[in-house]
């Protein structure tokens, strides 16, 4: 056997991976995977933008670009954050490989072995694991329907804040709860923050994708509200705005911290796609987003709304779920005395699946939840599926 690294060690769990391949069968309806409706992709407005992508520009998107981004891209790219109410003065802004691309930078700058990083509990999966590669210790704060817990958050502080090198938050459209932080828990989260010297890392994939346009001002950025001084990472993806195929997003933070997250980008990818990156440009500068943004709205809104029903429609007693007023995830919360993967292996005889709930535990134990995601899933499939469910809730022993 190999003599594997610790940070290779230190990945976690081929149970949800081997559950994960099972949902993958297309004959499962699938609540599992997070991504976006594949008929709501941009597939038009690709082919137009590309038509009409210029020689020298088509020879620029084949060529190497410099690892902070393409400056085109950059350019718009900024013009879009500061319509968003994010003042970029003193801010660097790079191109990522995604936003999971953003967390690991941040995190390979910081993170040394045995590091805290605080989180919310439950957080995202693919965060959990980029910091768990760096071997930090995780301790999750208690999430509820108006964001982190600001007890939870004093209890660490109080006991461990010497040891907190970063914070990571995903206030808008959680994944995986759907949950939005309210204004008010967000301003208590920055009087808490205030003065501290630890990075907050502000994970915002998505903020545009609000079910009704009245709930727009629920979606103001973290990084809009803060003090210039507190030292916010505000990461964000085109992969729910544009598509995830392009592997594009930013990192917009501190001046020194962002450039030396460029040095390490370096060694990893060079630069992020030039391909991607001249068609976001594009994208941007064309005026392509409110439109698209506009059209995939009420489809997620529908989903949601139609998934929420079903589940007040066939729900045993005693189970509960968020009400997600974005993104694409609800969170569903069993008894105590339940545990999800014994309702995943009862739900996947009858082909229906999602994400058991340890997944995104910091700590890789809580179990009596799981996500749903409604956005990839077929409108007239959903109503079925989450009966499946409900069903397997009914047949599934208690532990
Ligand atoms: C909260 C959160 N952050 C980051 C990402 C990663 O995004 P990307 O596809 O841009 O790497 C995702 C993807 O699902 C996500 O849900």
């Amino acid at each position: 056997m190999l003599d594997y690294s610790a940070s290779a060690q230190s990945m976690r769990s081929s149970e949800i991976r081997r559950l994960m391949k099972l949902a993958a069968d297309p004959s499962v309806i699938s609540f599992s995977g997070g991504m976006p409706g594949t008929a709501l992709l941009p597939v038009k407005i690709v082919d137009e933008l590309f038509g009409a992508l210029t020689s020298r520009e088509r020879e620029a998107a084949l060529q190497y670009g410099p690892t902070s981004g393409y400056p085109p891209l950059i350019e718009s790219l900024s013009a879009y954050l500061t319509s968003r109410g994010i003042s970029l003065s003193g801010q660097e802004l790079i191109i990522t490989s995604g936003g999971q691309q953003a967390i690991n930078l941040v995190s390979k700058v910081l993170i040394d072995p045995g590091d805290l990083v605080v989180t919310e509990n439950p957080s995202f999966i693919g965060a959990l694991a980029a910091f768990m590669s760096f071997q930090a210790h995780l301790v999750g704060v208690p999430l509820d329907e108006e964001g982190i817990s600001i007890p939870g958050l004093q209890k660490v502080f109080d006991e461990r804040l010497a040891q907190i090198k970063m914070l990571y938050l995903n206030p808008v459209f959680q994944n995986p709860s759907g949950v939005t932080y309210s204004e008010a828990r967000k301003k208590a989260l920055l009087e808490k923050l205030g003065g501290r010297a630890f990075c907050t890392i502000e994970d915002d994939p998505y903020s545009e994708l609000y079910f009704d346009d009245r709930d727009k001002p629920l979606v103001t950025p973290l990084k809009a509200m803060a003090s210039p001084e507190l030292p916010i990472c505000y990461i964000g993806s085109f992969a729910k705005i544009f598509g995830p195929g392009f592997r594009l997003g930013w990192l917009l933070g501190p001046q020194e911290l962002v450039d030396k997250c460029e040095l390490a980008k370096q060694s990893m990818d060079a630069c992020s796609s030039t391909l991607s990156q001249v068609l976001a440009h594009a994208y941007l500068s064309k005026g392509k987003l409110p439109g698209f943004l506009a059209s995939v709205r009420p489809v997620y809104g529908r989903k949601a709304g139609i998934m929420l029903k079903s589940l007040a429609d066939s729900m045993p007693e005693g189970v509960t779920w968020t009400q997600p007023r974005g993104g694409f995830y609800i969170w569903v919360t069993l008894p105590e005395s339940m545990d999800a993967t014994r309702v995943f292996n009862e739900a996947i005889k009858k082909q229906a699946a999602f994400v058991i709930g340890n997944a995104f535990d910091p700590y890789g134990v809580k179990n009596n939840c799981f996500r749903l995601s409604f956005a990839h899933t077929p409108e007239e499939k959903i109503e079925q599926g989450v009966k499946i469910i409900a069903e397997a809730i009914r047949n599934t022993p208690n532990r």
